[in-house]
């Protein structure tokens, strides 16, 4: 959730254009405050600001109010807050010092015993300017320098007494050639170049420089420092600290700095709601044999048995991942009659489910592959002796190296927080595995070649629907904003229904406004209660066998005076003239299992819209981080 940049190097210059420019492109996953500690002159010298980076960092007048020398500086720390232990202010914002002004921390994560250990911290004469659980971190490390431990050891010690997940970066006074990162449970890594190292939580911070990385695992500690005039890290563990680790670079493929920008949108999430298209397209690429009319999943080549002998698929993920197996879930079941049982991580890691382990498999789905509540789901699954898939976009990221195999959903780097191309591939990598575990029970080769065929058509009818509804949904968006609607549900029946919880979702985080989602047929067991002039219900309903069914439970939401629009085909469209509802017209499909596909564009706009109507940050929405690293 939180960001942390830092930067060693053997070459001293301001480095403080570097560190915001790092912190800037963290700034999607979320912020409500920002800091930097630099070590300049022998002195530890911090700014903090609430805000985010972009607006509060001028670097100009950042080296202006930090006085930085003009030859400048080998060292320095940044940090993009996302509170979770008490409120943004510029006495929570990181880098935390120590009492004596000695060390910086940043961190990213929760330190779940912080307060028994503040508590211990206060009786030794601590004293504490912040209310965060971070700020225990330089404390113990000044107390372990006062009792004779190096600042290697004192922070590595300290890192074996915290409980709870983090990731920190330190500077010291002390050394003031030394930049030491830990890791357990929270994503760190540090970009390598000749004469800097680049640490961050995340590689988006890196890229401008790098796309070389070394990623940290979980007990693991760098040590970066500048020695005789050249950068060199050292890696070893909490636990083995003298028995150094070699480990191999990264090179990132799977992103590049343009995907960072906007081009000509107004928007990174208007830019990805476009992007889907090309996304799906990417997504299939080579991934299907349309001879043998068979889904190719490179990924899984060394489970195919375990697949093949599959009774069960459960399913873990949150939010909209957790949509995207829902989808999966009724495809799976519909086409290769496996039963899908589909779990919310924070749910499931808690839970005990009556499953047998060797014929039960799990997929972990996650845009961003670090989301703590997935990641902790898949190795209570190991643990429990599961195998572990993931569907995973983030290349390298945790999940992705948890699981025991997987398939990468290759939407590429997804900025807007509210996820939309990364929702669509992952139901495009969805539609393959359904369609390969069908022909490993029994689907024809020319069914599972028609179907791929079908899925070949997809991305052409995303830019039609994307082309004949966006100046439809604007003005229906525009227009509803306006007329103070007290309640929106989005409704649909069998695969329809995820899609409904996805629009609501949506339009929950960008509107800020309660909205709903619930099976259409479930409207007369008690929702219709809420239907009004001041309700809205939004209705996913292309022509399909249920079509009269669903048409007659949308009279009874307008015999109440309720208002509707109903998302449906050309001839859903035709069919309802004479109704008084709105209308968005999506594309016919002779599949209907295809539909969520396409269903999903109009109402990811419908929620962009609505939010631009009322002011809103699309890219940015409040109180949301892109990336849940924490419970
Ligand atoms: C909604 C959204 C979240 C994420 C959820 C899981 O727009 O982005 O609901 O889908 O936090 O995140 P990942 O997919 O990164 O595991």
């Amino acid at each position: 959730m939180c960001g942390i940049v830092g930067i060693i190097t053997n070459e001293k210059r301001n480095l403080l254009p570097e560190i915001i420019s790092s912190l800037k492109n963290l700034e999607y996953r979320g912020y409500d405050s920002t800091g930097i500690a630099i070590l300049d002159d022998g002195q530890l010298k911090r700014v903090r600001r609430i805000g985010a980076p972009s607006d509060v960092f001028p670097p100009k007048e950042i080296t202006e109010e930090l006085r930085v020398s003009e030859e400048g500086f080998l060292i320095a720390i940044g940090h993009n807050r996302w509170a979770t232990h008490g409120k943004p202010s510029k006495e929570n914002a990181h880098p935390h010092f120590d009492c004596g002004g000695n060390i910086a921390v940043v961190h990213n994560g929760t330190i779940l015993n912080h307060e028994d250990l503040r508590k211990e911290l206060i009786t030794l004469g601590h004293t504490f300017l912040s209310t965060t659980d971070t700020e225990v971190i330089p404390h113990m490390i000044e107390q372990k320098i006062k009792e004779g431990l190096s600042i290697k050891d004192a922070f590595l010690d300290t890192a074996s007494s915290l409980e709870g997940s983090f990731g920190l970066a330190i500077i010291s006074t002390d050394d003031p050639n030394r930049l030491l990162l830990v890791k357990h449970g929270s994503p760190l890594l540090f970009g390598v170049l000749k004469n800097t190292l680049i640490a961050a939580s995340s590689t988006n911070a890196i890229l401008a420089y790098t796309n070389t990385f070394i990623s940290l695992s979980d007990g693991e500690y760098a040590d970066l420092s500048v020695e005789e005039g050249s950068v060199s890290y050292k890696i070893g563990t909490i636990l083995d600290r003298e028995e150094f680790i070699k480990k191999e670079a990264t090179i990132i493929t799977d992103r590049s700095l343009e995907d960072m920008s906007k081009g000509d949108y107004e928007s990174f999430m208007k830019k990805e709601i476009h992007e889907q298209p090309s996304v799906f397209r990417t997504t299939l690429l080579g991934r299907f044999n349309e001879e043998t009319g068979d889904a190719v999943l490179g990924g899984l080549i060394d489970y195919e048995d375990v697949l093949r002998n599959a009774k069960q698929i459960l399913t873990v993920a949150c939010g909209t991942a957790h949509n995207a197996s829902m989808v999966g879930g009724a495809l799976i079941e519909a086409l290769a009659g496996v039963p899908v049982r589909n779990e919310i991580a924070s749910e499931f890691r808690y839970k005990k489910i009556p499953l047998n382990t060797a014929d039960t498999v799990l997929f972990a789905i996650s845009q961003s592959g670090e989301t703590a509540d997935t990641l902790e789901s898949v190795k209570e699954a190991k643990r429990k002796g599961f195998k572990t898939f993931g569907i995973v976009n983030v290349v390298g990221s945790a999940i992705a190296e948890e699981v025991d195999a997987g398939v990468y959903a290759r939407a590429g780097f997804e900025i807007g927080v509210a996820s939309t191309k990364a929702f669509t591939a992952q139901l495009a990598v969805f539609y393959l595995l359904a369609i390969k575990l069908a022909r490993e029970r029994g689907m024809t080769a020319q069914k599972g070649r028609g179907l791929l065929l079908e899925l070949e058509e997809i991305p052409s009818l995303m830019s039609t629907t994307i082309e004949n509804t966006e100046d439809v949904v604007r003005e229906l968006a525009l227009r509803y904003a306006k007329q103070n609607i007290r309640t929106i549900n989005f409704l649909g029946r069998g695969i329809h229904v995820p899609i409904g919880i996805e629009a609501a979702l949506k339009f929950k985080e960008l509107t800020y406004l309660e909205a709903g989602s619930y099976p259409l047929g479930e409207l007369k067991h008690g929702p219709i209660a809420v239907i009004d002039k001041d309700a809205l219900s939004v209705v996913i309903m292309p022509h399909d066998e249920l079509f009269a069914l669903n048409k007659n439970l949308l009279e009874q939401i307008l015999s109440k005076n309720g208002s509707v629009i109903v998302a449906t085909d050309e001839v859903g469209a035709k069919n309802l003239s004479e109704q008084d509802v709105d209308i968005i017209i999506i594309p016919t499909l002779k599949n209907t299992l295809l539909y969520p596909l396409i269903e999903i564009l109009p109402l990811q706009l419908f929620a962009y819209y609505y939010a631009i109507a009322l002011g809103n940050n699309v890219d940015k929405p409040r109180n949301l981080a892109k990336s849940v690293t924490v419970e």
